[in-house]
């Protein structure tokens, strides 16, 4: 249970103010002004609220330009709760990914994935690497039993590696949870038989733990013969398998901004090179491009996050939202992950074809029925892919109460009920089209919303 140390007044725009508010933004929620925002669950990531120890911690920050005491104590965190004592700090979790992937993939190299996440995708593509995606069967499926559908698919993996060639394959990435896979949770058996694939092929092997602490929770509640473990060992467990660990403190750190890369013992080298590029492009090294209390909040909440209370409280909100909204008749994808619910928009707005994006006609219906901004994760945001038309929602952590979520599934329940939101087309987008749900402009395909 929390009880609100600090508040923040929040009102809900009038229906003419959303109208108006969408249209400039071009029908992109992104250039929406939270001003205008009621609920909003456009991402977990930096969105969550500190407790009062974070902000006690916060305000002790040690602004040292080196070895500053703060570092240290997230150093600290970092080896308690994830086992490593290697780390180079970043300004957030794609600052990591660059120190990591830039030093890892060299041109024309394949790295394969259970799934990459937009950042990890960009990184290893600027490098000049290709990345590959080999989830579990069933991943994208929306009725599926898997308990751990977030998983490599091993032996795909494999067959992938064997036929572009194994000495092209210099990591293995496992995500957990697997955000571009509906959230879903990744087992430790997996992450051994990834470990196990990453030595056949001479490989290194990341885990992106920036939900280790919400994965680890799953572990314990659904793996076979870790059931009722505790939390804080599954998640040092889960990571001892990796050479190299990338987190973005935004998720399972707690905190609004900052990230690193946690290497195995055996990295001499790696965290040398590392160390150097965080000089060049984050800051020096033990800072990264954080504030000393930025460093500070984040060694609390690192330590916070694996308490059971705190993650029941957390992915119980989230089943909480996707039973609400299935009573009020909009399809979720089951099971529910860890940060966000997931919804078929083409099959809650079966009225809208493909090319009028369903699912970001859906977030536009559901920002103007009730100011709540969520965000499409389907053709709009990955063109040329056949991914299905996912909308999340993505809950801050320890943000909102029970009477938001209602107002959600309340306003979600409203919109697929009336089914007559509008398609849209795109009007302007930009030239790197993996970047087109940040900034591309559209317009209603017919005159509704205007
Ligand atoms: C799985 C995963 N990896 C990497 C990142 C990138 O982190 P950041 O947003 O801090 O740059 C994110 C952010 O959402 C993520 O979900």
């Amino acid at each position: 249970m929390y009880e609100s140390a600090m508040v923040t007044r929040q009102e809900l725009p009038d229906s003419e103010r959303r109208r108006e508010a969408l249209s400039e933004a071009g029908y992109n929620v992104f250039g929406l002004s939270a001003a205008d925002v009621y609920v909003d669950l456009l991402t977990d990531s930096g969105t969550g609220t500190m407790s009062t120890a974070q902000w006690a911690a916060y305000m002790g920050g040690d602004e040292s330009y080196a070895g500053s005491e703060s570092f240290e104590e997230l150093v600290d965190a970092v080896e308690s709760v994830l086992g490593f004592d290697r780390i180079v700090p970043a300004h957030q979790g794609r600052g990591a990914e660059h120190l990591l992937y830039g030093a890892l993939v060299d041109e024309g190299d394949v790295v394969i994935s259970n799934t990459h996440f937009d950042t990890t995708r960009a990184h290893v593509a600027a490098a000049g690497g290709e990345p590959a995606d080999c989830p579990v069967d069933g991943a994208f499926d929306r009725e599926t039993t898997g308990a751990f559908d977030g998983n490599l698919d091993v032996d795909a993996a494999r067959a992938l590696a064997q036929s572009v060639g194994p000495e092209r394959v210099p990591v293995v990435v496992v995500t957990v949870t697997n955000n571009s896979a509906a959230g879903q949770p990744v087992s430790i058996e997996n992450v051994r038989r990834a470990r196990e694939l990453a030595d056949e092929l001479d490989a290194r092997l990341v885990i992106d733990g920036c939900r280790f602490a919400e994965n680890a929770w799953f572990v314990t509640q659904r793996e076979a013969g870790l059931r009722d473990s505790d939390v804080a060992s599954a998640v040092r467990q889960q990571l001892s398998f990796a050479d190299a660990v990338v987190v973005s403190g935004k998720k399972d750190g707690l905190v609004n901004i900052g990230g690193f890369v946690a290497l195995a013992d055996d990295e001499d080298a790696l965290f040398e090179r590392l160390r150097e590029r965080a000089i060049l492009y984050e800051g020096f090294y033990t800072y990264g491009g954080m504030a000393g209390r930025e460093m500070a909040a984040m060694a609390v909440g690192l330590r916070e996050a694996v308490d059971p209370a705190y993650l029941e409280a957390r992915v119980g909100q989230v089943r909480e939202l996707a039973d609400l909204l299935e009573d009020r008749g909009v399809p979720v994808y089951r099971p529910v992950g860890g940060h966000a619910v997931y919804v078929d928009a083409a099959a809650a707005l079966p009225e809208i074809p493909r090319e009028q994006f369903p699912g970001q006609a859906l977030v536009c219906a559901a920002y103007l029925e009730g100011g709540v901004r969520t965000v499409e994760l389907g053709t709009f945001a990955f063109p040329g892919t056949d991914r299905p038309e996912l909308v999340r929602l993505a809950l801050p952590r320890r943000r909102y109460h029970r009477e938001h979520v209602e107002h959600v599934a309340e306003t979600f329940g409203t919109v697929v009920e009336r089914g007559d939101a509008t398609g849209l087309e795109v009007v302007d987008e930009p030239t790197r089209a993996e970047l087109r749900h940040f900034s591309a402009t559209l317009s209603p395909v017919s005159p509704t919303h205007d």
